[in-house]
């Protein structure tokens, strides 16, 4: 599965959510996740990402994103099409750990 990780947070481009042939992509106030269990692995969302947040999971490291983005796609709502980006996307893109800073 791919998963979608701290870069998207504050973000929210949504440019992955138009391109998923499975619409599996579930949207929370501050970033979007993947439900892994009706991701295809296709790869096609992973270069729409303007934020560089969408990573295979068979990166290092991820094991805590795979969880998150398992948890939350369980309780938020299905997202197919972009909406409105945040105001300050571009200015929130290279700030570190937002995780820690802002996810809610
Ligand atoms: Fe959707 Fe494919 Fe991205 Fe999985 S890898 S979330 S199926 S676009
Ligand atoms: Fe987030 Fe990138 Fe999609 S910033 S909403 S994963 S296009």
């Amino acid at each position: 599965t791919y998963v979608v990780t701290d870069n998207c947070i504050r973000c929210k481009y949504m440019d992955c959510v138009e391109v998923c042939p499975v619409d599996c992509f579930y949207e929370g106030e501050n970033m979007l996740v993947i439900n892994p269990n009706e991701c295809i692995d296709c790869g096609v969302c992973e270069p729409e990402c303007p934020a560089e947040a969408i990573l295979p999971d068979t990166e290092n490291g991820l094991e805590k994103w795979l969880e998150l983005n398992r948890t939350y796609s369980e309780s938020w709502p299905n997202i197919t099409q972009k909406g409105d980006v945040p105001a300050d996307a571009d200015a929130m893109k290279d700030v570190p750990d937002k995780f820690e800073q802002f996810f809610s």
